[in-house]
């Protein structure tokens, strides 16, 4: 994939060797970014690559929550060292740096550019296939300190049935154009609800527009996630790696740039 931008990007790590980065983003708060961007970790893990996860929310942060850590990063001479989930994903998160997992972040702009570019710059990876960066909502500092500074294969957005009523989300997708940030596609998470006793699909906000909303803005739809209490209750209880869906799987076999590549060199060779 090619990638363009105007703008020198930051160094990574020394010690990192990072194949392919991409962010999560959506227009809105609260439609699920942090855990849709944990469960593509989680699915990219368990097909075999080395995976991290870069929280880019400094002020709000929530992938330790999600994967259960609650120990500090440490550092020593050649950067900051992650915390490891026990699948293995690398993860850096501003609350792993904090005191008290609770302290609040009263940063401007700058200061949480900064940050994020660190994690960039000082954190020292290793060896990764996927470096997935969950993104705070909307389109302020972080988003475009990521877009500018690292070297994004594309962004992920995930939007729920009601920012894509409001078409809010098309503002996220506005700004990777703008930045030229290439957009791998709309995931669509609580499009529906599924019947505990019958299995019945029930469409709780009515029919699902995210399929309709990537075709107008011209990005690839990878498919919707359903309303699962499972899923909110494994975030809450930091055990997100216990859970599998196939919704899931198929959506990271959409954008697995590794697997892209190799089959089209095969399709060509
Ligand atoms: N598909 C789903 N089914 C049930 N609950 C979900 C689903 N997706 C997310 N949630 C729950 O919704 C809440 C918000 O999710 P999450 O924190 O991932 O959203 P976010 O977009 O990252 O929020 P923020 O904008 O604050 O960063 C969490 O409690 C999470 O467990
Ligand atoms: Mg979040
Ligand atoms: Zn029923």
């Amino acid at each position: 994939m090619e990638r363009q931008s105007e703008l020198p990007k930051e160094k990574q790590n020394e010690l990192s060797k990072i194949a392919h980065v991409m962010a999560v983003m959506s227009g809105k708060g609260g439609v699920g970014k942090s855990s849709v961007t944990a469960l593509l970790a989680v699915a990219f893990a368990k097909k075999g690559y080395k995976v991290g996860v870069l929280d880019a929310d400094i002020t709000g942060p929530s992938i330790p929550k999600i994967f259960g850590i609650h120990s500090h990063a440490e550092n020593f001479e050649f950067g900051i060292l992650p915390a490891k989930t026990q699948l293995g994903i690398e993860v850096m998160s501003l609350n792993l740096l904090l005191a008290h997992e609770d302290d609040p972040v009263v940063w401007r702009g700058p200061l949480i550019a900064g940050a994020v570019k660190q994690f960039w710059t000082d954190v020292v990876w290793g060896d990764l296939d996927y470096l997935l960066v969950d993104l705070p909502p909307g389109t302020g500092d972080a988003p475009l300190t990521v877009m500018q500074s690292l070297p994004l294969d594309g962004l992920i957005i995930v939007s729920s049935p009601q920012e894509l009523a409001t078409m809010v989300v098309k503002k996220a997708i506005k700004m990777a154009s703008i930045m030229k940030t290439p957009v791998l596609g709309l995931i669509e998470n609580m499009s529906y609800a599924v019947c505990p006793r019958c299995g019945e699909i029930l469409r709780i906000f009515g029919p699902s527009k995210g399929e309709e909303v990537a075709r107008a803005m011209e990005i690839p739809f990878l498919g919707t996630l359903p309303i699962d209490a499972r899923l909110a209750e494994l975030c809450d209880k930091g055990q997100i790696e216990t859970y599998s869906s196939p919704l899931v799987k198929d959506i990271i076999n959409q954008v697995d740039i590794a697997n892209l590549a190799s089959t089209r060199v095969a399709k060509e060779g």
